[in-house]
C-alpha cells in the first residue's frame, strides 16, 4: 500500500489491504539479540514496546515522525488460580490492558497515528466501542491532531468515554450501534481529508503485531502451543496471524502456535460464519455486556479466517455467565481485566471441558483491557445485580436473566465499632 494512499480495500476482490514488505533480514538470531539489547537502552524508540521491534514493521523511515507514549512493555503473568479453574497445569496471561490508555489499542495506535503524521494528516477519526477511541484521542493529542470519534450512544463505559473527553477528542454519540457508526465513519473519511484509524487501517495492525513479538521475546522465543484472543472487530486476530506468518517465513520461529478466537455468545458472527461454512459473513445483531466486543459485522473477518488457516486455529463463543465468572477468577489471581478480555479464560475452560484443549498445553491468553475500564460491570457482579441484555432492545433484563455472582465479593457496611469490625474480620 502506497504511503500516500487512503484506500483500504482491494479494488478487485474487495478484501482489506495489507502492508507488505520486502524484508532485508538475513540473520534472525542477530535481530532477536538486538531486540533484547534494546531493553537496556533509554533511546525513545527502544523504550517503546512497539518501535523496539522496528525491523519487523519497516514502514516508517523518518523516525522523527513517530508518535509514541511508551506503549507495549506489558507483562506476561503466570495465573495459577485461573489455570486450576480452567483445568490447565499452567496458564499465562499477557496483559495488554497495562498499556498507557489501558488497552491493546495503543500498540496499534502508535503505528496508525505515526502513519497519519507521515501523511501530514491533521484530522483522524474512528468508530469505537470505547477503547480505540480512548487510544486514538490520546495519540492524536500527542501529535497535535484533531480527533473525531463516533461512538454508539449509551453503549460504551463511562471510563472510556471520560478518557476521550479528557484527551480533547470531538466526541459524537450516535443513536445507533457500533456497526452503524463504523459504516458512517468509513463513508465520511472516504469523502474527506479525515484519516480513518479503525483496524481496517493496515498500519494499525502493523503495530498490533508487536503483541506477538513482545510475547515471544519474553518467552525467549519459545513458541506456545496456543494463543487465545477475544474477537470483536477481529483486528487483533488478523494482526496476530500476520505477525506469526512473517516470523515463520523469516525463520524467527520454526512452528506456528494455534490462534483461538473467542467471541461472546450473542456477538458471534465469526463463529456462525465458520460453523455454516459460509463464504459471506453471517452478521448478527450483537448483544453482550462485554461492550468492547459488541460487534455483529466485524470488518477484519476475512483476515481472521486467514489467521485460523495459517495457524490451524479455530473460533468459539462463551456465555455471559462464563465471561463474568472467568473475569472474577482473573481478579482473584490479582490481575483483573475488563469483561471482553475474560472471554479468553472462559473459552479455554469451555474447550478443555469439550476436550478440544489438552490440560498440559502451553497457552498464552491475551487480556486486552484494564479492570478499571468497566467498574460498573465489576461492581454489579460483586453486588449480585448483573443482568443480561434484552436480546431485542438495549435495556437490561431486570429480574430476568440474572448473571449469577458465583465469586461475589460485596462490600460490607459496618458501624464505627472495633468489636463489630473484628467480628466481621473473623477475629
Ligand atoms: N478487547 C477489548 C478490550 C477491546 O476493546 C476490543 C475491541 C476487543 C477485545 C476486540 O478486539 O476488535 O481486534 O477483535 N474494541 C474495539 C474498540 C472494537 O472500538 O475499542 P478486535
Amino acid at each position: 500500500m502506497a504511503a500516500s494512499s487512503k484506500a483500504y480495500v482491494c479494488p478487485s476482490c474487495g478484501g482489506l489491504l495489507d502492508v507488505v514488505y520486502d524484508f532485508q533480514i538475513k540473520d534472525p538470531e542477530e535481530i532477536k539479540h538486538i531486540f533484547l539489547q534494546r531493553r537496556l537502552s533509554n533511546h525513545p524508540l527502544d523504550i517503546s514496546g512497539v518501535w523496539r521491534y522496528r525491523e519487523l514493521l519497516p514502514f516508517c523511515h523518518d523516525f522523527s515522525k513517530i508518535i509514541s507514549i511508551q506503549e507495549g512493555n506489558t507483562p506476561i503473568y503466570n495465573a495459577p488460580r485461573c489455570a486450576k479453574y480452567v483445568g490447565l497445569k499452567k496458564l499465562y496471561l499477557k496483559h495488554q490492558g497495562l498499556n498507557p490508555t489501558g488497552s491493546f489499542k495503543d500498540n496499534g495506535m502508535t503505528a496508525g497515528v505515526t502513519q497519519a503524521n507521515l501523511m501530514n494528516s491533521k484530522i483522524v477519526a474512528c468508530a469505537s466501542t470505547g477503547n480505540t477511541s480512548a487510544s486514538m484521542a490520546a495519540y492524536a493529542a500527542r501529535a497535535g491532531m484533531k480527533a473525531v470519534i463516533f461512538i454508539p450512544d449509551q453503549q460504551i463505559t463511562f471510563s472510556k468515554l471520560a478518557q476521550s473527553l479528557d484527551y480533547g477528542a470531538l466526541t459524537l454519540e450516535l443513536e445507533g450501534n457500533f456497526d452503524e457508526s463504523m459504516k458512517l465513519v468509513q463513508e465520511i473519511t472516504q469523502e474527506s481529508a479525515v484519516y480513518l484509524l479503525n483496524s481496517i487501517n493496515p498500519f494499525r495492525l502493523e503495530g498490533q503485531k508487536t503483541i506477538i513479538l513482545e510475547m515471544l521475546c519474553q518467552r525467549d522465543w519459545k513458541v506456545p502451543d496456543r494463543i487465545v484472543v477475544p474477537g470483536g472487530n477481529l483486528g487483533n486476530s488478523a494482526s496476530f496471524g500476520k505477525a506469526l506468518k512473517e516470523l515463520y517465513n523469516l525463520d524467527f520461529i520454526q512452528k506456528m502456535p494455534m490462534v483461538t478466537i473467542i467471541q461472546a455468545q450473542r456477538a458471534n458472527p465469526l463463529y456462525k460464519t465458520l460453523i455454516h461454512q459460509s463464504s459471506q459473513l453471517l452478521r448478527v445483531e450483537a448483544r453482550t455486556l462485554a461492550t468492547a466486543i459488541k460487534i455483529g459485522n466485524p470488518v477484519s473477518w476475512k483476515k481472521a479466517v486467514r489467521t485460523m488457516d495459517w495457524t490451524q486455529g479455530w473460533c468459539d463463543f462463551v456465555s455471559e455467565q462464563e465471561i463474568a465468572d472467568a473475569k472474577a477468577m482473573i481478579g482473584l489471581d490479582g490481575i483483573g481485566c475488563e469483561p471482553a478480555s475474560a472471554t479468553t479464560v472462559a473459552g479455554i475452560r469451555k474447550l478443555i471441558k469439550t476436550r478440544e484443549i489438552d490440560s498440559d498445553e502451553d497457552i498464552v491468553a491475551v487480556l486486552t483491557g484494564n479492570l478499571l475500564k468497566d467498574p460498573d460491570y465489576t461492581l454489579s457482579y460483586h453486588q449480585g445485580s448483573l443482568y443480561e441484555e434484552n436480546p431485542y432492545s438495549d435495556e437490561l433484563l431486570e429480574g430476568k436473566n440474572k448473571v449469577q455472582s458465583t465469586f461475589a465479593n460485596a462490600p460490607i457496611k459496618v458501624k464505627v465499632s472495633k468489636e463489630e469490625i473484628l467480628k466481621t474480620m473473623g477475629l
